[in-house]
């Protein structure tokens, strides 16, 4: 495990989740399984694994059975310890034993600049991540924790991105980036959901951001941007003009889980990472291929 002086984790999980309704209309996107484990606790194993230990949700005010999902359950702890299953019992309580959980709430879904403003006073005045628990990064090391690594290298604020195909940069925060190593680049400029023809580069940043706390006050000059939002995107280009930025390009598979598509090849590629279940998940995809 790489250990720094940073140990906050912001994951902003306050949004409506319209790409899952029906289903989020009662349950939280972040909850609904990869496998068997909601796809937010593939996140905070991430930022545990990096030595992360404050996490600090942003909820919107009925979501706040994330909070309650890692929270101790004494009733189900006497039940799996007195029918021998400790090895689920382990499971659930390292959280509880290695983090320290804390809410703040957005009341409306105003952006994610915002989302991330709303954790200021959690945030204080250290360097902190942001997490999207939209993507999920298969990797080891984690990307949280290439992020340290570089970070120890560079010390300036850092984003993860990866190429995406052009036709796909409008759903972005896109970067330009002058490289100064084979996967880090100082970020020129950066623009949010870009039309194809404007797109600096096809270099998106995906969910993890390594931000100092400077990236606050910056937050609050930033008005209304793309989609009628306060995006953090803005607040990044302010960060890199005034600070510095960097970007880097992690190694890792990277699943898109806030769409159907992205949870459904989720779902497959966790599976087959299990030894248990790869042989029957095989089975059962080529049975399906053939059948269609
Ligand atoms: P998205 O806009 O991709 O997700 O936000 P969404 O709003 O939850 O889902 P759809 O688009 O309606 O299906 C990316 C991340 O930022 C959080 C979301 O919860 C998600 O994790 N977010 C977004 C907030 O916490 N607050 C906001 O105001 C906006």
């Amino acid at each position: 495990m790489i250990t720094s002086q940073i140990t906050k984790a912001v994951i902003p999980a306050a949004g409506l989740g319209t790409r899952f309704l029906p289903a989020s209309k009662v349950v939280a996107k972040e909850l609904m399984p990869i496998v068997d484990r909601p796809s937010i606790q593939y996140i905070v194993e991430e930022a545990l694994e990096a030595g992360l230990t404050e996490i600090i949700f942003v909820l919107s005010r009925d979501k706040s059975k994330i909070l309650e999902y890692f929270e101790d359950n004494p009733t189900l702890n006497h039940f799996l310890s007195d029918r021998g299953k400790l090895h689920l019992l382990d499971d659930l309580k390292k959280f509880q034993k290695h983090c320290r959980f804390q809410v703040v709430y957005q009341d409306k879904p105003l952006g994610l600049g915002h989302a991330v403003s709303c954790a200021k006073e959690a945030i204080g005045n250290e360097w902190f991540f942001v997490f999207l628990p939209d993507d999920l990064i298969d990797n080891s090391p984690s990307c949280a924790q290439q992020m340290l690594e570089a970070w120890k290298t560079y010390q300036g604020a850092m984003v993860a991105v990866m190429e995406v195909p052009w036709e796909e940069v409008k759903h972005y925060g896109v970067v330009k980036a002058q490289p100064i190593s084979s996967f880090v680049g100082k970020v020129e400029t950066v623009v949010e959901k870009p039309k194809r023809e404007e797109a600096p580069s096809n270099l998106a940043i995906i969910g993890r951001y390594l931000l100092p706390p400077e990236i606050l006050p910056l937050l609050a000059q930033v008005g209304i941007g793309a989609l009628g939002e306060i995006q953090l995107t803005d607040g990044l280009l302010k960060l890199a003009k005034n600070k510095g930025m960097y970007a880097l390009q992690f190694e890792g598979e990277r699943y898109d889980v806030g769409n159907k598509l992205g949870f459904v090849e989720a779902n497959l590629a966790y599976a087959l990472k299990r030894e248990e279940m790869k042989k029957e998940v095989l089975d059962i995809i080529s049975l399906l291929a053939t059948s269609r």
